[in-house]
């Protein structure tokens, strides 16, 4: 028999069918374990893994929280170990349906939340149920603590943007071996610190995704250190005069909505456009012998505080650090404002990632404080933050950016994802017309951090999936959208949400197309608010 080419690639494509197990896909999983080879890493386990199966995690990093989770679809699960550096590795989870062939041959990878090590299971288990080989890591280190990072630089640089650039890489490998056939598209998904993975990928390595989709971005990381302990500085330990409790938080954000709920046209107890509310919180001050107790009012120095937090961040220098917490943010302060101590997130990065001294602490004063922020906005030694507003390499690669950030997150005010917008703007001198092109913003009006929130906030996204919400098409959801874009050319125009009731975990109330920067959803004045017709995107005013 003459060899043309053709018999040569079918010869060799029989032979690697042999060696992966056949046509049979248990067997070819379970082969994964021998031939899976790439450099610096090596395969835990692989395995199928039927629809139903409760995945365990019995040692699971406690902080991580659920340790479990059930696989949505018949699955290849394969488990590997990636060393990153003589003194760091990664652990990534792929897993890849059985019906891959049939659904697109996607790839997607999932974030991680905060400095956390903790794969999201059920993002995981999403976009796998959604036909993706899907990837999950640790981020190079377990648990939601930056202790790991202690005199571990190695460890840092995989937690800044090393591992997922990895795990990328291993996770696109194992999934064209499995399968036979290369994979078709590749997509990226995460919220909050996976909303900033995701921006260093599109900023840094744009190459690797065709769309991106960044949730709640938690982007220019050191400014959200910063303000998170600038706001407990503001309102000291429980003891102090400026100290607010929580119900006194509730208090302050229903003055909000008193205030500002109908600015929009309509009151829901959400804010549309928080930006444009502007509190009055003197109106909240106890009069001569009044008090918190008899009228639900404020001291002058609980005012001033409030007053405060509500107002941007800057510096000794006058340096900015960060915007208002925005107003209408129900209630999530987060983690800063209402358990009494500061910020354990923004301690432990200080102490194990930046000072590298497990002894330090917050310094007594807010001056001596700022300045050791001010020393930190100058140096970002791994690379932590993505704040590169230059996206030309995105923009020249064709891929895909889709940002969204929950207008009532009490974490990091969806302010600092406009700003970063509006920068890449100015640095690229592109109108938002031309920046739609690759780059979409959706500042989402009653959403939270990620998830939750008094608003339309549910669309499929990024740590919305393991909450037992049902009712709403899978194809409906945000990643899908982000498919039809990359593949038919479908640029999403809104993103709609849905209201959800907790206790059925069904869509109920509000159905909200939301509106992409720098548009703003505007009531035409008459119809029924929880109807998405009764609302339309108009250029609103730009921010302060
Ligand atoms: C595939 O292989 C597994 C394990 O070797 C075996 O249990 C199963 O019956 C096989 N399936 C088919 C369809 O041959
Ligand atoms: C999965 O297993 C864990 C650990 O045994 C258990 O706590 C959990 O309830 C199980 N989940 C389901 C849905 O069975
Ligand atoms: C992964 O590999 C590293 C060496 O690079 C090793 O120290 C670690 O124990 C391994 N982890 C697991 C879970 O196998
Ligand atoms: C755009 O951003 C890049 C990277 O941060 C910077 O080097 C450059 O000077 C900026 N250009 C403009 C015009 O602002
Ligand atoms: C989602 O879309 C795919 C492809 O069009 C279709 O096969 C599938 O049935 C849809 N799923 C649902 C739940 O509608």
């Amino acid at each position: 028999m003459k060899l043309n080419a053709f018999t040569l690639t079918a010869i060799v494509a029989i032979q690697s069918v042999t060696a992966t197990g056949g046509n049979n896909f248990t067997r070819r999983c379970s082969r994964l374990l021998e031939i899976f080879k790439f450099s610096d890493t090596r395969v835990l386990s692989s395995g199928y893994t039927p629809k139903g199966t409760n995945i365990t995690y019995p040692n699971l990093h406690p902080t991580c929280g659920q340790n479990w989770i059930v696989a949505e679809a018949n699955m290849c699960r394969l488990i590997l170990n990636v060393t990153t550096s003589s003194t760091s590795n990664v652990i990534m989870e792929v897993w890849m349906p059985e019906n891959w062939k049939t659904s697109g041959q996607r790839f997607a990878m999932t974030g991680n939340g905060g400095v956390s090590g903790c794969i999201t299971l059920s993002d995981l288990a999403f976009t796998t149920s959604l036909g993706f080989a899907t990837v999950g890591h640790n981020n190079g280190h377990d648990g939601t603590s930056s202790a790991p990072f202690l005199d571990r630089s190695e460890v840092i640089k995989d937690f800044a943007w090393r591992a997922t650039l990895i795990a990328t890489k291993v996770g696109k490998a194992a999934t064209n071996l499995f399968y036979q056939v290369p994979l078709t598209k590749s997509y990226y998904w995460g919220c909050s610190g996976g909303g900033r993975q995701g921006l260093k990928i599109a900023q840094d390595f744009p190459e690797e995704y065709d769309g991106i989709i960044a949730g709640n971005p938690a982007a220019d990381f050191h400014r959200l250190v910063a303000s998170g302990l600038y706001y407990g500085y503001q309102t000291g330990p429980p003891s102090s005069p400026t100290w607010l409790s929580l119900e006194q938080w509730q208090a302050v954000d229903a003055e909000v909505l008193a205030q500002c709920d109908t600015i929009d046209g309509v009151e829901d107890k959400v804010l549309e456009d928080p930006l444009k509310c502007k509190p009055r919180f003197e109106n909240m001050l106890c009069g001569q012998l009044e008090t918190w107790g008899t009228h639900q009012c404020l001291t002058p120095s609980q005012v001033s505080a409030v007053e405060k937090i509500y107002s941007p961040v800057y510096g000794n220098k006058g340096r900015f650090f960060a915007p208002a917490v925005q107003p209408g943010n129900d209630q999530t302060f987060g983690f800063y404002l209402i358990y009494g101590a500061p910020s354990e997130l923004g301690v432990e990065y200080l102490r194990y990632a930046i000072k590298n001294d497990a002894t330090w602490e917050l310094p007594p004063t807010l001056d001596e404080f700022l300045d050791i922020m001010d020393e930190l906005l100058d140096h970002d030694p791994y690379g932590t933050s993505a704040n590169n507003p230059n996206l030309t390499p995105l923009k020249n690669s064709g891929h895909k950016l889709l940002v969204y950030h929950g207008a009532s997150d009490g974490y990091y005010s969806h302010e600092n994802t406009i700003k970063l917008y509006e920068s890449t703007a100015r640095n690229m001198t592109l109108k938002a017309k031309q920046l739609d092109d690759f780059y979409r913003l959706f500042p989402v009006a009653g959403l939270n951090h990620c998830n939750g929130g008094n608003g339309a906030w549910y669309f499929g996204g990024s740590g919305q999936n393991g909450l037992g919400i049902s009712g709403v098409n899978p194809n409906d959801s945000l990643i899908m959208k982000m498919v039809r874009w990359v593949e038919n050319g479908e640029a999403p125009d809104t993103i709609r949400g849905y209201q959800i009731n907790l206790a059925t975990g069904k869509p109920a109330g509000a159905t909200r197309e939301h509106c992409r920067h720098p548009l703003k959803n505007t009531y035409k004045g008459s119809g029924d608010p929880l109807s998405p017709g009764s609302w339309e995107c108009k250029l609103g005013t730009k921010y302060p």
